[in-house]
């Protein structure tokens, strides 16, 4: 079939180790939808600058119509000889309809068809992304309400450093998707532009109007050079970056969940749906869960730097290299959409274990700075002398075994005459997790403005689409 439709001066049957390094169609397969689409609106714009007849073009849609369904109720089955999906297609119309089906690649090459049909792919699975990451931030946005005054050892070294809620911890999560969330968009709009009509390389001498296909499939408009168009793969590496941006954020949270939930911290308890046990040892309850999303990462990070590679050497305009492009990002979109749907099930039924947060806070003198923050503001000592006395303070503590919050007043006096009955205040991880009011910090009344201001940002999203 291939041979037939696209080798008008090869003389030979294709070896069938070149039809193995050839082949295509067993991936690109999953591009049927698209290049329907994309054959649907090319064919109405032949038609209506009058490249082909009407009669044509009404055998060539319903032709198309026919093979979506057919595909669609496993009827035509794409696991053939076909070199990719664009000639398994376009055969299979010729076959239905004969010479009209012929006709449909007036204008048009595999070049700008593959740059179309792999750009709608990329456009729609940005926005499907997209939608999951709002999904999840609402997730974050409700544990976070549930917690705005949850303590727990903020962290620096992964060393216990400054006491903070586990609201402000979701509500960073929360900010990284949100980013990730523009990342997506704001490729797709970069991206929004047709590349059908651009033909091999060069553009074509039949009088077309890219601007009818442009809005017949959603664009913007099209693109504005074909030889960049047909070279171009930016949309792909955009989509790549983008899912290793976000699953790179993925995994640092399974990261955490995973600390979390060992019997060192016991700060969380992974549901039993989303945790595994070990094949030997009965006792065991294993996070897999945020650790295949974090493995997961790895092979994302890899179909990036693939396309890249794949990318960096080629001249201009299309090489076949260039077919190495759909896996990684097939495979890239697939891990991203299972990874948002799982991680989003595992937060929302994630139990929070409140007292064993608060105890941790008990260790590591989390309210230090506080102490010299209060020798500052109290006495007026100079920052650098009061961190040396807080130091006196904790080497005091430490020989004890206790937490500088539970000194007394006298042993702090000891050390500092200067300080009064009020330090007790200040010792109180409470009291020092709200004193952390700066615009973005960790203090209750901070975190529900930052969540309200999430909220909002989602709530103007909705009113936009
Ligand atoms: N299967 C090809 C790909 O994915 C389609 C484009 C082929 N173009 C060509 N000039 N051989 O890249």
């Amino acid at each position: 079939m291939s041979k037939k439709i696209a080798s008008a001066r090869i003389s030979k049957e294709s070896s069938e180790l070149l039809k193995e390094l050839n082949n295509s169609l067993s991936f690109d397969k999953q591009l049927y939808r698209e290049d329907i689409q994309g054959s649907l609106a090319h064919a109405y714009m032949l038609f209506h600058q009058g490249i082909i007849s009407n009669e044509d073009y009404a055998l060539i849609e319903q032709g198309l119509k026919e093979i979506l369904s057919e595909i669609e109720e496993g009827k035509f089955n794409l696991d053939r000889d076909d070199e990719d999906i664009h000639m398994a297609i376009e055969g299979y119309l010729t076959a239905k309809i004969g010479d009209a089906g012929k006709r449909l690649h007036t204008a048009r090459s595999r070049n700008d068809q593959v740059a179309l049909d792999f750009r709608l792919y990329v456009q729609k699975n940005s926005l499907a992304i997209a939608k999951l990451l709002l999904e999840n931030i609402q997730t974050l946005i409700n544990i976070a309400q549930e917690n705005t005054a949850t303590l727990l050892p903020g962290m620096t070294h992964l060393q216990h450093a400054q006491p903070i809620n586990f609201a402000y911890h979701m509500m960073a999560y929360a900010s990284m998707f949100k980013r990730d969330y523009e990342r997506f968009m704001s490729s797709y709009d970069r991206n929004n532009y047709s590349p059908i009509g651009c033909a091999a390389l060069a553009g074509t001498p039949h009088p077309i109007d890219r601007n009818i296909t442009a809005k017949k499939l959603g664009f913007k408009e099209p693109t504005l050079n074909c030889l960049d168009t047909v070279s171009d793969r930016d949309f792909a590496l955009e989509i790549l970056f983008n899912i290793s941006t976000m699953m790179m954020h993925i995994s640092r949270l399974s990261e955490e969940l995973i600390l979390w939930s060992s019997s060192e911290f016991r700060w969380i308890t992974l549901d039993d749906r989303h945790a595994t046990g070990s094949s030997i040892m009965p006792q065991k309850k294993n996070p897999d869960i945020p650790e295949l999303l974090r493995g997961k990462t790895g092979r994302v990070n890899g179909n990036l730097v693939g396309l890249l590679t794949v990318m960096k050497g080629l001249p201009l305009a299309y090489n076949k290299d260039m077919q190495e492009d759909k896996e990684g990002v097939f495979d890239s979109v697939k891990t991203a959409t299972l990874s948002l749907k799982v991680l989003n099930e595992m937060m929302t039924l994630l139990k929070v274990n409140k007292e064993n947060m608060a105890r941790a806070c008990m260790v590591g003198h989390l309210s230090a700075t506080d102490l010299a923050d209060y020798l500052v503001k109290k006495i007026g000592m100079p920052f650098r002398d009061a961190y040396h006395i807080v130091g006196n303070v904790v080497n005091m503590a430490e020989e004890q075994g206790v937490d500088i919050s539970q000194l007394a007043l006298e042993q702090l006096q000891s050390i500092e005459p200067r300080i009064g009955i009020d330090v007790l205040d200040v010792l109180d991880n409470n009291a020092s997790m709200n004193a952390r009011t700066s615009k973005g910090g960790t203090a209750t009344i901070r975190v529900l403005e930052q969540i309200e201001t999430m909220k909002s940002w989602m709530e103007n999203l909705k009113n936009d689409i």
